[in-house]
């Protein structure tokens, strides 16, 4: 393929979402580091913790090792934004000290001081971390959640002390979400937090956020291939109608997710209060037999969407996530230099009902929304057999396309293409599979578990596939049929691969439309 090569144009200050900027040398020097995900500005950083808004504010606080880019040491990084786009580095807000590391977990805002850990006038943000104590600890080896409070909106943290407030003389309990339960059985806060090797989601409730009462326990089921993480519970209307609802667990797995390594799955059901119970489950206990894997809810069916979890104090009905855009396997080998990994775009979650079947859809915040005018578009046309390039540069864009398979076996596009270089996003007509190839996207050697192809089920609607993409320097995240599955992997092409083409396969077929928004 004659590859195009128009130059991305460095980040202007305006346009930098990123809280870590890609230094005054420009994206040349540092041409992986996105300008839309938070990244840190420099060292490591792993799952979103503590995400809460609060005045106007979200705060993203994330599992952070201050001193290198690879794990270790782990604190609480802190990022605020009032946009959740354009992301400002705060000082780290809970650091790790030689008794224990400050592993993941929630933040909630007290509004009536249910804790006391503040006054009326000032009630506190409330963190409730796992402690996972260390030699210095006379609980070393141990995971329990403790609480750390803030009386300034974030900005400075005070643990609490008479923590740990939950310890099962576990190794393994961990990565506690707390939100407040308003229903049929009371009002008092919930946590879900995991034993993670049983593989199963514990549920603890208080009214105090320090002393926990066990409610009940959920799972094994589904997929059980890894340890379960980063749990999380939620409810949402359906088709925005809220007397017909259901509740969402979140459950992160790793290894053992649909792509390899780590990934989400997700179980609808009813909560009165007490229990959990799903609808979805396919499969009970731990079992070994994968071949189910695909019947499971996954929240993204790519190699590098993990630890997803939700806001608190959004008070609007959104439920917005954010995951880790890596991925276990091979995080520690990203060849991004002084900092390490990305969070994704974060997303709204809703449910709607297909086809009889309630089902997650998910929708980016889209750095380009309200930017009406498209770098490049085409309307209707007959997409002949073969590759077309397209005149246009996207390294840090928006890709919105729809196509008419018509005659085609296969039809997509190559994102980010350029020498050797191409991210193939392909639809295969006859099994209904979207794929996305990141085998040839370019580094990729740099650990043997990166080369993937990633695939998920996607039925045509009304005979037409829809994709939205979003492509940041060292990701992409396809969006198909308006979120109801998506694909989220990291690539690393060279800096001048920007090229886009669309294609199609075996035969003839129809783009209704394709807009670029972005460079
Ligand atoms: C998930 C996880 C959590 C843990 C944290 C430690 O990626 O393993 O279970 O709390 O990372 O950094």
């Amino acid at each position: 393929m004659n590859v195009l090569t128009t130059a991305a144009g460095a980040p202007s200050a305006s346009t930098t979402g990123s809280a870590g900027p890609a230094g005054p040398a420009g994206p040349a020097a540092d041409p992986f580091r996105p300008e839309w995900h938070f990244t840190s500005e420099r060292n490591w950083l792993n799952d979103p913790n503590g995400l809460v808004y609060l005045n106007g504010t979200y705060h993203l606080f994330y599992q952070h090792n201050p001193f290198g880019p690879e794990w270790g040491n782990m604190s609480w990084g802190h990022a605020t934004s009032r946009d959740l786009l354009r992301w400002e580095e705060q000082p780290v807000a809970i650091p790790c000290d030689e008794r224990e590391a400050i592993f993941s977990g929630s933040a909630v805002f007290d509004e009536h001081n249910t804790s006391g850990l503040g006054s009326a006038g000032t009630p506190p943000l409330v963190a409730i971390y796992t402690s996972a104590y260390s030699g210095a600890s006379p609980l070393a080896g141990r995971q329990a959640q403790s609480l750390a409070y803030s009386l300034d909106e974030g900005t400075t943290w005070t643990k609490y002390s008479g923590n740990p407030v939950l310890d099962r003389a576990s190794a393994d309990f961990r990565d506690p979400k707390v939100f407040w339960y308003d229903g049929g059985a009371g009002s008092y806060w919930v946590m879900v937090a995991v034993e993670a090797v049983e593989r199963q989601v514990v549920l603890y409730k208080s009214a105090d956020l320090k002393n926990w009462e066990h409610l009940s326990t959920f799972g094994p089921a589904n997929a059980t291939g890894g340890v379960w993480e980063c749990p999380d519970l939620f409810e949402l209307p359906v088709d925005g109608n809220p007397a017909d609802s259901r509740w969402v667990l979140i459950v992160n797995i790793n290894p053992g997710g649909i792509a390899g390594g780590s990934a989400g799955q997700y179980f609808l059901g009813a909560f009165d209060g007490v229990e959990f119970r799903s609808e979805s489950t396919v499969t009970e206990g731990l079992q070994q037999d994968g071949s189910l894997m695909r019947e499971y809810g996954w929240l993204d069916w790519g190699r590098d969407y993990y630890a997803a979890v939700s806001f608190s104090g959004i008070a609007d009905g959104r439920r917005i996530m954010i995951g880790w855009m890596n991925n276990w396997d091979y995080a520690g080998s990203i060849p991004t230099g002084s900092w390490r990994s990305a969070m994704s775009l974060p997303r709204e979650v809703s449910l709607a009902r297909i086809d009889g079947k309630v089902v997650l859809r998910q929708t980016a915040i889209d750095p380009f929304a309200g930017q009406d005018s498209p770098s490049f578009s085409l309307g209707p046309q007959a997409l002949a057999p073969g590759v077309q390039e397209l005149p246009v540069a996207a390294a840090v864009a928006r890709i919105d396309v729809e196509f008419e398979p018509g005659t085609a076996n296969s039809v997509g596009l190559l994102v980010r293409a350029g020498g050797a270089e191409r991210t193939v996003i392909s639809y295969d007509v006859a099994d209904c599979i979207l794929r996305l190839d990141r085998r040839e996207s370019g580094q990729a050697d740099f650990h043997a578990a990166f080369p993937s192809v990633e695939a998920v089920a996607v039925p045509l609607q009304d005979g037409r596939l829809r994709l939205g993409i979003h492509l940041d320097r060292c990701s992409v995240e396809v969006f198909a049929q308006d979120g109801l599955a998506t694909i989220t992997d990291l690539v690393f092409p060279v800096e001048a691969s920007t090229a886009l083409a669309v294609f199609a396969e075996g035969g003839g077929a129809h783009l209704v439309a394709l807009d670029v928004v972005g460079r």
